[in-house]
Order: structure tokens, then C-alpha cells, then sequence
């Protein structure tokens, strides 16, 4: 996958970019060949989540509804979002086969706040989806604003210090893994990102937004949240023996989980 810089992007253009790619990422997170996101992100994200057996929870950019399933699973009861017609179709068809009990709706995520009152969900879930909004900053605000004071926004996104706009591993000449070389860290703003790796049965693009640390942690703030915790979730070496390409996020952090409350009011 490479990023290139874009120019700012809309809601529809994100909802046109994952609707072209809706049947190709349904067919590669299904084959199990999203290795990353079964192994390790996902696993990181549940467990951060704790114990949401009979938890109302709201799931932004649910795509296909990967991470609503495996809630579901666990005895939540979730509705999924999602900007994305085709993403929807899929979700709604996998619920169609294995019926859970998950709503799913067309919608903006930043509009969820408008769709719901406080109190409507006890937790806020966002599996690899925010930094893919056109407006993370007015999302986590919309999310914010339907939670209770004490209750949670979990969500995982690339770690932004492994994934900047340059990337690429250096590796020896049997094609092992040396080192990553990254660059362009504080380049932040809108790119384009190329589904390109072999893996795919086909290839697209969408638009995403880099975003640095400083930055996510300034928009969580400027949300009234309060980051409880953050996870950098990584194989174990059982894994790593059995599924030898998960080494690399082994060795360093792909991934980045932010468990947030929203705080309590200000006093006067
Ligand atoms: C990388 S996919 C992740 C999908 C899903 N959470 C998963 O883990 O499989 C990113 C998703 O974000 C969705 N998305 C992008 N912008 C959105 C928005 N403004 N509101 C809701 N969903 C959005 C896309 O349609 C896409 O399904």
C-alpha cells in the first residue's frame, strides 16, 4: 500500500472509493488473508473493549461488519455504520446468512450525533475506520457527544509513527525483512491510499487522512475525552512461529488502539 498526497475529500467521495472496492475487501477479509487485522488488530481491539456482553454499542465504519460480527459474538447488541452503500449491502448479507441481530445503516459517522440522543449506546466501537472519514476530528466529536460521562469510544487505527506517507521495508537479498525505512512523519493531511498488495483479488484507491500523534491526541481532547489507555497490540511468538509474515508487526508497532472516556463536565 502507498500514500499519496490528495486534495481535501467529501463523505460522498469515501463512500464512492469503498463502494468500488466494496466486493474486493469483503472477499479479502472473509478469506482470512487479512492476517494482520484476525492475528492481532482485532483480538487488541475486543480485548481493549473488556467485557461488552450485553452492551448496547455503536460501531463507525462498520464496512462488511467485520468487528460488529465479533461483538455481536460476544453477546453485544450493535448497530453498524457505515458512509458506504456497498459495504452496507455486504454486512446486511452476511447478517442475512448468520443472523445476529446487528442493524446496519447508510450513514455519516459525523452525523451519528445527530441521529442519537446521550445514553442511546453504552459503548462507541471504530475498528481501522476514522483515519478513512473525510473529518475524523467532527466524528469523534459526533461519537463524544451520545456518551454519557464515563462511558467509552474505543477504536484502532495505523500507528501513525510505523505508517507515515513513506514506507518501505529494506530487506535482504532472499527478500527478509531488515528494517523499515519510514519518512514524512509530520506530512499530515488528506491522501491517497493504493490497495495494491498482492494479496487482493483486485486493486482501488481511497482517500484517508495521516494524521500525527500530536494531532489525534489534540482531536480525542478537543472531543472531551480522556485517553484511559493506548494499546500497540502485537503477536505473540506462538503466532509469529505459526503465521511467520505477522514478524513484522512483531517487531514494531503497526497498530494503535486509544481507549477514551468522555470526562466529566467542567465546573464554572
Ligand atoms: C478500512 S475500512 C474498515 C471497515 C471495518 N471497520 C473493518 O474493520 O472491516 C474503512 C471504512 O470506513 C468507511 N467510511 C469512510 N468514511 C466514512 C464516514 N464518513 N462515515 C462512515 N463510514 C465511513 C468506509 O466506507 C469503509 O467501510
Amino acid at each position: 500500500m502507498s500514500k499519496e498526497a490528495r486534495a481535501p475529500f467529501t463523505a460522498e467521495d469515501a463512500a464512492a472509493a469503498w463502494d468500488a472496492g466494496a466486493d474486493a475487501f469483503d472477499a479479502f477479509v472473509e478469506s482470512g488473508e487479512d492476517f494482520y487485522r484476525i492475528e492481532v488488530h482485532g483480538p487488541g481491539l475486543l480485548a481493549a473493549c473488556g467485557d461488552i456482553r450485553g452492551l448496547r454499542v455503536l460501531d463507525l465504519g462498520c464496512g462488511q461488519g467485520y468487528f460488529c460480527r465479533q461483538l455481536a459474538d460476544r453477546g453485544a447488541q450493535v448497530v453498524g455504520v457505515d458512509v458506504s452503500p456497498g459495504q452496507i449491502g455486504h454486512a446486511r448479507r452476511h447478517e442475512a446468512e448468520r443472523p445476529l441481530g446487528i442493524v446496519y445503516e447508510v450513514m455519516d459517522a459525523a452525523q451519528v450525533g445527530e441521529q442519537w440522543n446521550p445514553g442511546d449506546f453504552d459503548l462507541v466501537t471504530s475498528c481501522m475506520a476514522i483515519h478513512d472519514t473525510a473529518d475524523p476530528a467532527r466524528v469523534l466529536a459526533s461519537a463524544a457527544s451520545l456518551l454519557r460521562p464515563g462511558q467509552r469510544l474505543v477504536y484502532s487505527a495505523p500507528n501513525p509513527t510505523t505508517d507515515p506517507p513513506y514506507r518501505e521495508w529494506e530487506r535482504d537479498s532472499d527478500g527478509r525483512k531488515l528494517a523499515l525505512k519510514i519518512d514524512r512523519y509530520f506530512d499530515t493531511g488528506p491522501k491517497e491510499m493504493d490497495w495494491n498488495m498482492p494479496r487482493l483479488e483486485a486493486h482501488w484507491r481511497t482517500p484517508m487522512v495521516h494524521s500525527n500523534l500530536s494531532e489525534m491526541t489534540a482531536m480525542i481532547d478537543d472531543a472531551g475525552l480522556l485517553i484511559r489507555r493506548i494499546h500497540e497490540p502485537r503477536p505473540t511468538d506462538e503466532q509469529v512461529k505459526r503465521r511467520p509474515k505477522l514478524d513484522d508487526c512483531a517487531r514494531l508497532p503497526y497498530f494503535l488502539l486509544f481507549d477514551c472516556v468522555k470526562s466529566q463536565p467542567q465546573r464554572a
